[in-house]
């Protein structure tokens, strides 16, 4: 999670069993590590595996570059897991077969799984319309109709707080979860205590979507701030986004101003700033606990579902 994944909260959720999951903007954007250090130090907490996001959407040269070395030196530190979100995995997988790991991608529609499918990717996550960050526009149950007859496993993102969640969506047919506000919620995760605080307080009327972080729709708390900026892009935006060149340009000036927003407001303990991405679990979230504590829980409903 972007900019939520600090390396103690990814340890401690590998560390318990579940698969902890970098996000190599945050690891070193937010939290000041260099890359490989950061994942050295991650090493150092845990010597269980570890996964790695490439968010690959083809918005700067730069940025591209960048995730490729990323990838290469994540290879090189023994990562064997990638979740892609956006763009086309394709050059992931490859890379990533070439040394036998594994590479899930992250869809919201059928449109993608299929170019994923077609791509090499190994599995889905299944975004569903109760996720935080980039939410889709399917419900759980509907978004595995769409995507799950592609002969790929395909794990639930979206809504899972609780174990009793957790478990229904194995029973619905999922192969696991991805979870990412509860981690939030965790004495690891070094987001301010104001943020963690609105998760435990909100209720998922209180999640709604903002088109004002990174111009596609983004699953926020409602909070005073956010009314005040209103949910929709401004005009000039929306005519930049409009336009097959445009769009790009417009897309990589609201991953910059984003990337400064989100950290900013993620670590601001004053909570005036307060730009907190969230999905509707936070219904089911009532405490800030140990991320083991949570992965424990998780799989002891896992073995009973
Ligand atoms: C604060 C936050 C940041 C996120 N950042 C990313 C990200 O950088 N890359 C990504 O692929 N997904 C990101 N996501 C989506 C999560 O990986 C996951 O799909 C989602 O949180 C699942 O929904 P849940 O929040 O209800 O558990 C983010 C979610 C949250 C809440």
């Amino acid at each position: 999670m972007y900019p939520c994944s600090n390396p103690e909260l990814v340890a401690a959720v590998s560390d318990a069993g579940g698969l902890g999951i970098v996000q190599p903007v945050s690891l070193t954007f937010v939290h000041g590590h260099d890359f490989r250090e950061g994942l050295r130090l991650i090493r150092r907490l845990t010597p269980k595996p570890i996964g790695m996001n490439a968010l690959i959407e083809q918005s700067s040269r730069i940025y591209h570059d960048r995730m490729v070395k990323w990838v290469e030196i994540a290879l090189e530190e023994g990562i064997r897991f990638f979740v892609t979100s956006l763009g086309n995995p394709r050059w992931v997988a490859e890379r990533v077969h070439a040394v036998g790991g594994i590479v899930y991608h992250d869809v919201t529609e059928r449109k993608w799984a299929l170019k994923g499918r077609d791509s090499g990717v190994d599995g889905l996550i299944g975004v569903n319309n109760r996720a935080g960050g980039h939410a889709g526009p399917f419900s759980a149950e509907r978004l595995l109709q769409e995507v799950g007859d592609l002969g790929l496993p395909v794990v639930c993102a979206g809504g899972i707080g609780e174990e009793h969640e957790f478990a229904a969506a194995l029973r619905l047919g999922y192969a696991g979860a991805q979870l990412g506000t509860r981690f939030i919620a965790t004495t690891e995760c070094r987001a301010s205590s104001a943020y963690k605080d609105a998760i435990l307080e909100a209720d998922e009327e209180d999640i709604v979507l903002t088109e004002r972080i990174t111009g596609v729709p983004v699953a926020v708390i409602r909070t005073p701030y956010i009314e005040k900026m209103g949910l929709r892009a401004g005009a000039i935006a929306r005519w930049m986004l409009r336009g097959h060149r445009r769009k790009h340009w417009m897309r990589a000036i609201y991953a910059l101003r984003s990337a400064l927003q989100l950290k900013r407001a993620s670590l601001d303990e004053t909570g005036t700033r307060d730009y907190w991405q969230a999905g509707k679990s936070v219904r089911s979230i009532s405490t800030i606990e140990p991320a083991g504590a949570i992965v424990r829980r998780f799989a002891k409903a896992a073995v009973e579902a």
